[in-house]
């Protein structure tokens, strides 16, 4: 029987640079697709796969995200006192439950790899979900809950991976695999950014992963990789060697939050899936668009 998935790691630390100033002092991970912050969006995903304890590894400027997921008892009142009910409901609804959260610093952003090692001894011996914040991966169904199923078919570590073109591999984390067709294939290889032309498959990690604690030992050995910073791919490969991988494909839309692009076509996207706004924007964006 393989071990259930019950915690969730967000890596929330970085410095999110791609956004000055918007990112001066508040996180990223904050910015709104829609009316949602992106963290809660992802939050979402992973409450809705049956997720139970939600592990933040946060870092300075970040202070707003544990407020975010706690109690606003002013804000509370005020909803209650002028009789918006379905608002204060809905603030209610996406709240974890008490003790449901951890918070932890990476006291410096040394890398994704350093940040999950920063989550270990609240993770302890037991297999875990991790999701990038960035990465928003739209669907109808929760995509963490197909990881989650892939895990309990096949046990080991099960990586997200997607399509991207092949003439931008060279951008991503790519996997080869052994049925590139399969919704859930074993990794044969992986590599951070190949070199042009060089990539085995345009299946690209997409930021979710049920990894088995033993990675945390091999972060332990603060390795720096690519860029001078500990990275999680270069402990996957060392992992991969002793403990089975699988690729589980994403086929719905990823939008890369960390990138300008990505954020704003994301915004775009989500509006235009929400019955309540979608009619009205869609006449906006027809117009803006005109010439
Ligand atoms: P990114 O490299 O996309 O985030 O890391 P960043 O460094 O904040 O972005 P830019 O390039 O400066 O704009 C992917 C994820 O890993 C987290 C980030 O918060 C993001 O969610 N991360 C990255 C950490 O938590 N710590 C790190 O040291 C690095």
């Amino acid at each position: 029987m393989n071990k259930p998935i019950r915690k969730a790691v967000f890596p929330v630390a970085g410095l999110g640079t791609r956004f000055l100033p918007a990112t001066k002092a508040m996180p990223k991970e904050m910015l709104t697709v829609v009316d949602r912050p992106v963290i809660q969006h992802v939050v979402d995903e992973a409450r809705a796969a049956g997720i139970e304890h939600f592990v933040f590894v946060t870092g300075r400027n970040k202070g707003v995200i544990e407020d975010h997921f706690d109690n606003q008892f002013e804000l509370e009142r005020t909803l209650q006192e002028r009789g918006k009910a379905r608002e204060l409901e809905a603030l209610l609804r996406d709240l974890p439950g008490p003790g449901q959260t951890s918070f932890t610093r990476q006291q410096g952003p040394l890398g994704l790899g350093h940040a999950v090692w920063c989550a270990r001894d609240i993770v302890g011996d037991e297999p875990f979900a991790l999701l990038l914040p960035d990465m928003l991966h739209h669907a109808p169904k929760p995509y963490m809950s197909d990881m989650i199923a892939a895990y309990e078919a096949n046990g080991g570590n099960i990586i997200g991976v997607y399509e991207v073109p092949h003439d931008q591999t060279h951008q991503y984390g790519i996997v080869d695999v052994e049925d590139a067709n399969a919704k859930v294939s074993m990794i044969n290889a992986m590599i951070e950014k190949p070199a042009k032309g060089s990539a085995p498959t345009n299946l690209a990690i997409s930021g979710r992963y049920i990894l088995q604690p033993e990675i945390f030992d091999l972060l332990a050995r603060q390795e720096r990789g690519a860029g001078g910073e500990i990275q999680l791919t270069d402990a996957m490969i060392t992992l991969s060697q002793s403990q089975p991988f699988f690729a589980a494909r994403f086929d719905g839309d990823i939008y890369d939050c960390g990138s300008k692009i990505g954020f704003l076509t994301a915004n775009v996207a989500y509006a235009l899936a929400r019955e309540d706004l979608a009619p009205d924007f869609r006449a906006a964006l027809k117009a803006l668009l005109k010439d």
